[in-house]
Order: structure tokens, then C-alpha cells, then sequence
């Protein structure tokens, strides 16, 4: 056998162990993974912690429609210089990814700028022509409440469309959120915003999820309750950091709004607790991205959401190294079963993956800055917090971000999943 053409040198986690190994790299897969191995070309990170490229399944990077909080290229800059170099886009763009026409709009405009490799959602509705989406979309989305460009959708059409055996085997992802049990007081803080769409809210959608009679896998995003965790039984789960890492006493108000709200400060611990116990499937960033003029309105008027997909791994791993959680959950819970759940050849370092890796230095924990980071919006929730950025990012077995730079832009392909 001829020597790879790259070999990136490190350490791996496997079994929950750390291995030093050289990772064998041709034409953008895995196809060696041994010890000393010589390459065409070797790239020593021996002393560095090396994990697969993070893979995360809810971004909303605003192409098309609104550009002006962010767009597929700079969201997808910020995952590069995140450690993340998968996303998958949600359909509430403008016009929303409800039909093909949107969707190939939205895969065009994905296929020249992306930084990352991509997949999308399309949005699910009543008419929906399953089978049809099913060519260009990864998975579904339904929003449980609506929101912009999504409206409401009742239970007793969820349950038909759920029905639908052109569902079988697709992921359809659940924003869960009871718009029955909405209260309506003056949404004047995050204690008030906390009441009026809360924990129980959210616990009677997945309540309803629980009893669907379908053959479509179910996820559900954002859970934000450990409660609520526990009723997902069977469906697959996400949690996201800023309801892991925030509580509704944080200082910065209307920039922590966002549906499903930050919760208390119990909560947010019995969530906590819950991860690091192994009870969550999947980490992701949810990262909703609105201008500051826009999160500066008074807070009833100010949108919800916040960004999130540059920080989700480095605050991860902060996180583990401080709370001495094991870095593996980190690497499965952001890697591994994103990819799993839409069986796509990432988030693994084994043989036949895509070469997506980042490496990461656990000694370099840094404070976050809004002005280190490379989003539109130009603000995170997350100022001051501790993280671990990634040295050196890999996609298809190249190099794409070193040092906190861009090195190599605009490769990002369509994810394809496997056979
Ligand atoms: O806070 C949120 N923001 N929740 C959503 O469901 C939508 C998102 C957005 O697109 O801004
Ligand atoms: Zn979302």
C-alpha cells in the first residue's frame, strides 16, 4: 500500500482513552489509523487532543431572507473556527424551505458558500409532499408553537402528517412547545418570558410526541428540563449550551430570550446534571443569530434566539476539563450522534469517515470575546465564559482553519448519507 497523502499526528479518544496514533488520510477520507505511520505529508499534533470534526444538526444561518444577521458563509466561518465542520440549516429562512423550489435555492446558495459541509431541513406542513423534499432535505422540522414562517400546526395534524409512511426511517426534528398552555402575562423579563412558555408547556408537547404512532424517527430539540429529558423515552434528544451553561438570573435580559426560555437556576443544574450523567444524545447550538439593534428593544419587542455555533464545542470542553467530565461524552454527544441519528459519514475517526478533525490544545482555555468571534450579529451570550478553541481544523483532509484563521474557504459540500 502507498503512503497516504496525509498524516496528522495525535491523540485520540477511544473507549473513553486517550491513544496516540497518525491518522491516514487520502482523497478526503480515513483510510489508515495506526502508529508511525509515514505520509506524503505529516502534520505533527502529538501533544494535542485530536476529535472529529463537531457535527452540528441546529443552526439557522438566515440565507435566504435575513442576511443581515448572518448568512451561510459567515455562520459557517464561525462553525470552521468553532471546531464544527457539519451543519444542518433550519427551514425558517425567507421564503421558508417548506417546498423543492426553496430548498434548491437554498442548496445552491449552500454549495457556493459554505465553509463546512451542510445538510438542510425542510419544513414540514400539512401539504407537504414528503417524498418530494425527501430528494433535497436531510430531515423535517416542525415547530410545535410557529414562529417566523413556520405558523402553528395543531396536534391532530401532526398526527396525520406523522402517519405518512414516506416518513419512515426520516429524522423529523420537534421544536416542543405546547401553545395551549402558553400563559400571557406582560413579557417584561426572562422570569415572565420563563412563566409564560414553561417547563410544562414544553413537557405536554413531548407528552404528545411520546404517544405518536409513526415510522419516522422522532427528535427533539432543545429539551430544556431534566423532566422533560426523561420523557423522551425512545425519541432522540438535544439539549442545547445555553440552557446547559444560563440561568434566567444572568444579567443580560433580552439577549438571553429565546424559545424555549433559560430556566432557573435549578433547572438549569438538574439539566446539567442530567448530561453529565449520560442522559442526553446530542449537543447542539441552536444558533438563532439577531442583529443588536434588533436584541436591544425593550423585552417583549426583542426577538428570540441567540448565536451559538462557534462556542458550543469550545465551551464543551471548557466545561469538561473544569468539571472533570469525561471528554468522551464531549465527542459523542457533539460529534458522533448527530451523525449517527442522520447516518452520515462524519463524527467519527474511523476508517472510511470523511476526514473532518480538529485538534484541540486542553491547555489553552480562553475567555470568550464577541471580538474574537466571527459572527454577523456581533455579540454572544456567552462574554467571559471559559473555552478551548480548536488549533487546527480539517475538512475532507484539508486544512481550513489554523490559529483562529480561515485558511481555506468556500469548500463546504452537500452532505450525503451512507448507503
Ligand atoms: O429562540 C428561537 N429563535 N427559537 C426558535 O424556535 C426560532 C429561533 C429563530 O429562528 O430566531
Ligand atoms: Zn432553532
Amino acid at each position: 500500500m502507498s503512503a497516504p497523502e496525509v498524516v496528522l499526528e495525535g491523540k485520540i479518544i477511544l473507549a473513553g482513552e486517550f491513544h496516540d496514533v497518525c491518522i491516514g488520510i487520502d482523497d478526503g477520507l480515513i483510510t489508515v489509523i495506526g502508529k508511525d505511520l509515514k505520509g506524503d505529508r505529516h502534520i505533527d499534533m502529538s501533544r494535542f487532543l485530536i476529535l472529529p470534526g463537531g457535527v452540528d444538526i441546529h443552526t439557522h444561518m438566515r440565507e435566504p431572507g435575513y442576511t443581515h444577521k448572518e448568512d451561510l458563509y459567515s455562520g459557517t466561518m464561525a462553525a470552521a473556527l468553532g471546531g464544527t465542520t457539519t451543519i444542518l440549516d433550519m427551514p425558517n429562512t425567507n421564503p421558508p424551505a417548506n417546498t423543492y423550489v426553496a430548498l434548491e435555492e437554498k442548496m445552491s446558495m449552500a454549495s457556493w458558500n459554505s465553509n463546512v459541509d451542510f445538510g438542510l431541513y425542510a419544513g414540514l406542513t400539512p401539504s407537504a409532499n414528503v417524498s418530494v423534499l425527501a430528494e433535497l432535505a436531510l430531515g423535517y422540522k416542525i415547530y410545535m408553537a410557529g414562529t417566523t414562517n413556520a405558523p402553528p400546526i395543531t396536534q391532530d395534524e401532526i398526527a396525520e402528517l406523522m402517519a405518512n409512511d414516506d416518513l419512515a426511517g426520516k429524522v423529523v426534528a420537534f421544536h416542543a412547545e405546547d401553545p395551549l398552555l402558553f400563559g400571557d402575562e406582560e413579557n417584561t423579563g426572562l422570569a415572565t418570558h420563563d412563566r409564560n412558555r414553561s417547563a410544562k408547556a414544553e413537557n405536554s408537547a413531548i407528552q404528545f410526541l411520546s404517544t405518536l404512532d409513526t415510522k419516522a424517527i422522532l427528535h427533539v430539540t432543545h429539551v430544556t428540563n431534566a423532566e422533560g429529558l426523561a420523557m423522551c423515552g425512545g425519541m432522540s434528544t438535544e439539549v442545547s449550551p445555553h440552557h446547559l451553561f444560563l440561568n434566567m438570573e444572568h444579567g443580560i435580559q433580552q439577549f438571553a430570550k429565546v424559545l424555549p426560555p433559560i430556566r432557573n437556576e435549578e433547572t438549569r443544574h438538574g439539566l446539567f446534571s442530567a448530561f453529565a450523567q449520560g442522559s442526553v444524545g446530542i449537543v447542539a447550538s441552536d444558533h438563532a443569530p439577531h442583529t443588536l439593534e434588533e436584541k436591544g428593544e425593550d423585552f417583549g419587542e426583542a426577538p428570540a434566539g441567540l448565536p451559538g455555533v462557534e462556542t458550543r464545542i469550545p465551551l464543551m470542553l471548557a466545561m469538561a476539563k473544569k468539571a472533570d467530565i469525561p471528554l468522551g461524552l464531549v465527542q459523542e454527544t457533539c460529534c458522533r450522534n448527530p451523525a449517527q441519528l442522520f447516518n452520515i459519514p462524519k463524527g467519527q475517526i474511523e476508517l472510511g469517515y470523511d476526514a473532518d478533525l480538529a485538534v484541540y490544545d486542553m491547555g489553552d482555555i480562553r475567555t470568550i470575546r464577541t471580538d474574537d468571534l466571527h459572527y454577523k450579529c456581533g455579540w454572544t451570550p456567552f462574554e467571559g465564559h471559559e473555552a478551548i478553541f480548536p488549533k487546527l481544523v480539517m475538512l475532507h483532509g484539508e486544512i481550513i482553519a489554523k490559529d483562529g484563521e480561515m485558511e481555506l474557504e468556500r469548500i463546504g459540500r452537500r452532505v450525503e448519507q451512507r448507503d
